[in-house]
């Protein structure tokens, strides 16, 4: 009896449950089941947000900056000269890279056959000889720079001395030779219509605001070298 006595006087604790069974508290317990998922979709706003603000900034100042440091001096791009080794003899006086000579004389052959009449006026030219060009003959016309560059590169910017740009006319209209209205002939007409099978491609079309247009200045493409000299030229902002 004594040792019952004990036993109701010894206090056990007892663990206490309090049930909050309010709606607070299931809004938390939703929370804390969607939290992984509301994370996710927080980081990808934030991403996608980062990246709209990266290409917002290259398309305006990195792309001004991209523009102003392509090294054009008056629109034109530099131009390596090609090696001599890599010169062939097409025509009198006619030299251009080996990589489209096939190419060229073939376009010539092709155009021949639907009765239209291409003559090579002008292939490789030196920088030395495009110097001449530049600042002897025409600063007897008086021209500033500027003036100049619109018809003709400066020396180390043009096409010519990388031999794979070649200038036509047409052999039954040479009077239109280096003129504009070279582009009312057939030998222009056939070109337009035919000269990308041959992989050559006008240099410079009616809307390039630098340089005047060409209808007679064509240039070759069909190589990987040629496309990598052609690569910052062909680049589209
Ligand atoms: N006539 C072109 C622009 C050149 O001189 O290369
Ligand atoms: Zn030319």
């Amino acid at each position: 009896m004594e040792q019952n006595k004990d036993l109701i006087q010894f206090d056990i604790p007892i663990a206490k449950r309090t049930y909050f069974n309010n709606s607070n508290s299931i809004l938390k317990k939703k929370l804390l089941i969607l939290s992984p998922f509301l994370l996710l979709l927080f980081s990808v706003f934030a991403l996608r947000l980062i990246r709209n603000v990266e290409i917002g900034s290259l398309d305006n100042s990195n792309f001004q900056v991209l523009i102003n440091h392509d090294h054009r001096i008056l629109g034109h791009l530099p131009y390596a000269e090609i090696p001599k080794e890599k010169l062939v003899l097409i025509d009198p006086n006619i030299e251009v890279h080996v990589d489209m000579r096939d190419s060229l004389i073939k376009m010539r052959n092709e155009a021949k056959k639907d009765g239209v009449f291409l003559v090579f006026l002008s292939g490789y030219r030196s920088i030395n000889l495009q110097n001449e060009i530049f600042y002897s003959l025409k600063s007897f016309r008086n021209q500033e720079a500027a003036e100049r560059a619109r018809v003709s590169a400066p020396p180390g910017y043009s096409e010519h001395s990388t031999g794979f740009a070649i200038d036509i006319g047409d052999a039954t209209q040479r009077e239109t030779d280096f003129e504009t209205k070279f582009e009312n002939t057939d030998a222009f007409k056939w070109l337009i219509k035919n000269a990308a099978k041959f992989h050559f491609k006008l240099s410079f079309s009616k809307d390039n605001k630098f340089i005047d247009y060409e209808p007679w200045h064509w240039r070759y493409e069909g190589s990987i070298e040629a496309l990598k000299v052609f690569e910052s030229s062909n680049r589209k902002f």
